[in-house]
């Protein structure tokens, strides 16, 4: 069973007094900001996968590998200082942009965990749960209350999208991405958004080999949610590029 511990500083109440200058006055005890965070984290909508992910548990690989070592120290340097800085007003956003598990989604977890500390709003969603969500709101036959998740992408404090541009592409999509995306840039919303689609102006590439050793091209991010979204994520974001290969695998591996 969890127990309650009651805090040291305020014995439960949330105020502590405090002596300015021969006068005693009552403060609000940071306890209060604690149990914010914590109420906070239960409301965010993390799936249980990235429950306890956060910085300090995000590994750069060890001094043997001194390139890698370097590039992923500085992506984590920068999600540090896009957490220190925030809110920023001009530039309000996070793009994490890599191949699929580099860590994009641990560290967006991870950021809106210390954002959340901080005293705001976040909440996750999964952009392909997010769409399908807004989509089951227009459908005539069902109740209203599913607009709330159309509503809720718009007005939360800090919306985290995760997998952005993984669906297939409609013209609806591209509309709803793009009203989403301005939205936020118009009222300086904080966004946080992660995407394995290649982004050529984030440093990927988008051309691969097939197997008979032709190039392909790869779909793009601003094929999949359209240039106008694309262009304002761009202006509104940090856009941090991940290095390094597959963690999943990785791990895997080393078992
Ligand atoms: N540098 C790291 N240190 C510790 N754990 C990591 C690191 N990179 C990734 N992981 C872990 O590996 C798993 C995959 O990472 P994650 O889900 O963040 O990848 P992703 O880039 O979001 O991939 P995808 O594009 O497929 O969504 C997660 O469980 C994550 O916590
Ligand atoms: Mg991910
Ligand atoms: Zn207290």
């Amino acid at each position: 069973m969890a127990t309650e511990t009651v805090c040291a500083k305020c014995g439960g109440t949330g105020w502590i007094i405090v002596e300015h200058a021969n006068v005693s006055g009552a403060e609000p005890c940071a306890c209060r900001n604690e149990g914010r965070a914590s109420r906070l984290e239960e409301r965010a909508q993390i799936p249980p996968l990235y429950r306890n992910a956060s910085l300090e548990n995000f590994n750069v690989p060890g001094p043997d590998n001194p390139i890698a070592r370097r590039e992923l120290t500085n992506v984590l340097l920068a999600v540090k200082n896009f957490v220190r800085d925030f809110p920023n007003e001009n530039r309000p956003g996070l793009l994490l942009v890599g191949d699929p598990g580099t860590g994009k989604t641990h560290l967006a977890v991870a950021a809106i965990r210390q954002i959340m500390a901080k005293g705001f709003e976040c909440l996750f969603w999964d952009y392909q749960t997010l769409l399908n969500s807004i989509r089951s709101g227009y459908d005539a036959s069902s109740n209203s209350s599913n607009r709330e998740a159309y509503r809720a992408a718009l007005d939360t404090e800090v919306l985290l999208l995760d997998d952005l541009g993984a669906q297939r592409v409609t013209d609806w999509v591209e509309d709803t991405v793009t009203s989403i995306v301005t939205h936020r840039a118009n009222h300086r919303k904080p966004l946080i958004a992660t995407t394995n689609l290649p982004e050529p102006d984030a440093g990927s590439s988008f051309i691969q080999r097939s197997a008979l050793g032709t190039p392909e091209y790869r779909k793009t991010l601003a094929d999949h949610i359209g240039p106008r979204a694309r262009s304002r994520l761009f202006e509104m974001c940090t856009v941090i590029r991940m290095p390094g290969d597959d963690y999943r695998l990785r791990k895997a591996r080393t078992l």
